[in-house]
């Protein structure tokens, strides 16, 4: 499952005692750890990663204070994509079927809800400081506000500001929160917080531009999600946003973009005449400045086996299949 050749003994140890915390935050409820376990076993673990690998940044920090608040960023995530998937009607997420796929929406409505609820529960019964909460609520409230910017122009291309904006508010703030609340558990001074911040904000857009490049070019067994489902949902990114100014085909695949209403073979000929192009090598090249810059912001006094791993991490973000 790991991504990061370079994980020192110990983060290693520490992940695999997150997947017991997750276990165990799953299990209150009978229906939902049926529901939930298969569902949350998939995940790359990315959030909770950047967070104990912050924590971790400079001296150990013992694992009590870190693991309730990564156990709840990867619900948090979950909880997110299960809505996310409810909202474009996707049937697969993390190689199985999707909570909407399997019980219908009501249920996965509140499936997500649930996990949003025991992700806040966790925080709250462990003692954190208030910039903690602070950060996660606005987080969510983030991811949200970028859902609905997205959702309110399916169909519609965004111009290159309205995409960074929507990719910022749903991902990279999310990744630097987790760096950043990292830093904040280990009481790392707030300069190097800010930088480790710096760093998650722009591994996340890069994170996100090459996922909107893996939903025309990925392997499905091996991204564990459906190809083209931007596309059929109506998400224009910048693949697309590439294409259609550069293309020959650039108004036939306008129509089928904006068209309201996709097909698999709109689809297959949408992603030919993508692939035609160089929107791939073109969003690569974009993905690879943010990671750069993610590197430069990457504090150089960090304990080695940490500052290794983030630029692990960062390498891995451009080069993803899964
Ligand atoms: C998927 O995130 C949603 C995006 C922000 C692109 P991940 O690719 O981290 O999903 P999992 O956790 O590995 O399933
Ligand atoms: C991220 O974007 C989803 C959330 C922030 C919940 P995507 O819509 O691209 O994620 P996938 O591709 O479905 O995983
Ligand atoms: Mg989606
Ligand atoms: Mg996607």
């Amino acid at each position: 499952m790991n991504f990061v050749a370079a994980l020192s003994e110990t983060a290693e140890k520490n992940l695999r005692e997150l997947e017991e915390h997750i276990r165990q935050a799953i299990s209150d409820d009978a229906f939902i750890f049926e529901a939930c376990e298969p569902l949350i076993r998939g995940g790359k673990r990315l959030r909770p990663m950047l967070m104990l690998l912050c924590a971790n940044a400079k001296t150990s920090c013992p694992n009590e204070r870190t693991m309730p608040l990564a156990t709840a960023l990867e619900l948090i995530h979950t909880a997110s994509l299960v809505h996310d998937d409810i909202i474009d009607t996707s049937k697969k997420r993390r190689g199985v079927e999707t909570a909407n796929s399997k019980y219908g929406a009501q249920i996965a409505v509140l499936i997500g809800d649930y996990l949003f609820a025991k992700a806040f529960q966790l925080v709250a019964e462990n003692n954190y400081d208030g910039r903690v909460q602070a950060i996660l609520s606005k987080l969510v409230k983030n991811l949200c506000v970028g859902e609905i910017m997205q959702d309110r122009s399916l169909f519609v291309v965004p111009t290159m500001t309205e995409y960074y904006q929507r990719i910022n508010l749903k991902t990279a703030i999310f990744l630097s929160s987790c760096c950043q609340l990292g830093a904040i558990v280990a009481d790392i001074d707030s300069r190097d917080g800010e930088s480790l911040a710096a760093y998650g904000t722009s591994l996340g857009l890069a994170f996100q531009i090459i996922d909107d490049v893996l939903d025309f070019v990925g392997d499905e067994k091996v991204t564990g999600k459906p190809r083209g489902g931007d596309l059929k949902s109506g998400v224009i990114t910048l693949p697309v946003i590439r294409a259609l100014s550069t293309s020959d085909e650039a108004p036939a695949l306008k129509k089928i973009v904006t068209g309201g209403a996709v097909t698999c073979t709109d689809i297959d000929a949408a992603i030919e005449i993508i692939r035609a192009t160089d929107a791939v090598n073109y969003c690569k090249t974009r993905a690879e400045a943010h990671i750069e810059a993610a590197r430069v912001n990457l504090p150089s006094n960090l304990k080695t086996s940490v500052g290794l791993a983030l630029e692990q991490i960062a390498e891995f973000v451009v080069a993803r299949t899964r």
